[in-house]
């Protein structure tokens, strides 16, 4: 029996794997992440499942949660927001299951920082401005920060940076980040990116206190840098109609063209 850690998406339903969704629905147990994990999801469940809300639990009683259940011979499926890979107390509840003997699954989920890119119908990684994505956050009441990973030294290299759980933090982050992007810095605040009542708030460095409302206090990401001005970028080599490449050689001595034949 296995416990299944799921990537159940930003919000939206329908922004969930396949297996993903085939997984909730092959198990009789299903512990979710009340906090963000939207609950149509649960519809996916079968009948008769056992459907738990984690966020009053603690770790000890989810991880007896899953070993009462693959004791009984039952599949769980355990819902995280967005992907695993990122602030999702993955790392601590699979440490756990190794050391009790209880076999695990890991499928990704869509993450947060690509569901709000997509809202604002960006490229976060725009040519000549930013080849970089940091996703990082300010230090929390429960989280504190590994020494060196600040905003200032993320601002350093002008990144594009996906600033996670820190909506409420606008006054370190515009203090912190001010010195390297400058006051006029793009800035969008996406609110509950992909859920219906999502918002977008585009401003600058300058702006950004005065223009996020005091409504928005949770489950928003906050992007900074060039690139999300979306203007002033080059175009990539990639489809440019000069550049020899192996899809696409230019002429009878490109390298490329005897890989085309079968070669490499
Ligand atoms: C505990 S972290 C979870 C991150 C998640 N594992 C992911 O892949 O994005 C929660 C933070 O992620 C961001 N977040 C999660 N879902 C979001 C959404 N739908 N829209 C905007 N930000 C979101 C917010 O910054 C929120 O404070």
């Amino acid at each position: 029996m296995t416990v299944h850690f799921i990537g159940a998406g930003p919000g939206a339903a329908d922004l969930i794997t396949l297996r993903g969704r085939d997984l909730i629905a092959s198990c009789p147990v299903c512990l979710y992440a009340g906090s963000l994990v939207p609950e149509a999801l649960l519809s996916h469940c079968p009948d008769g499942a056992k459907i738990l809300n984690t966020a009053p639990m603690d770790l000890e009683a989810i991880v007896a949660e899953c070993k009462q259940a693959t004791n009984a011979g039952q599949d769980v499926a355990r819902l995280h927001s967005g992907d695993l890979s990122v602030w999702s107390a993955l790392g601590e509840q699979l440490r756990r299951l190794r050391a009790e003997g209880i076999p695990f699954s890991v499928t990704p989920g869509v993450p947060s920082f690509a569901a709000a890119a997509a809202a604002l119908e960006t490229e976060l990684t725009l040519p000549g401005l930013a080849q970089s994505v940091v996703l990082t956050r300010t230090p929390g009441r429960a989280s504190t920060m590994p020494e060196g990973e600040t905003l200032t030294n993320f601002a350093a290299t002008r990144a594009t940076l996906a600033i996670h759980l820190s909506i409420g933090n606008l006054d370190n982050v515009i203090a912190d980040l001010t010195p390297a992007y400058g006051a006029d810095c793009p800035v969008a605040v996406v609110y509950r990116a992909s859920w219906p009542d999502q918002q977008i708030i585009r401003t600058t460095l300058a702006n950004l206190k005065e223009d996020v409302s005091e409504n928005i206090t949770r489950t928003a990401l906050i992007l900074v840098g060039p690139a999300l001005a979306g203007e002033g970028f080059d175009e990539s080599c990639l489809y440019a109609s000069h550049y020899d490449r192996r899809y696409r050689p230019q002429t009878a001595e490109s390298p490329w063209s005897s890989w085309q034949h079968g070669d490499d």
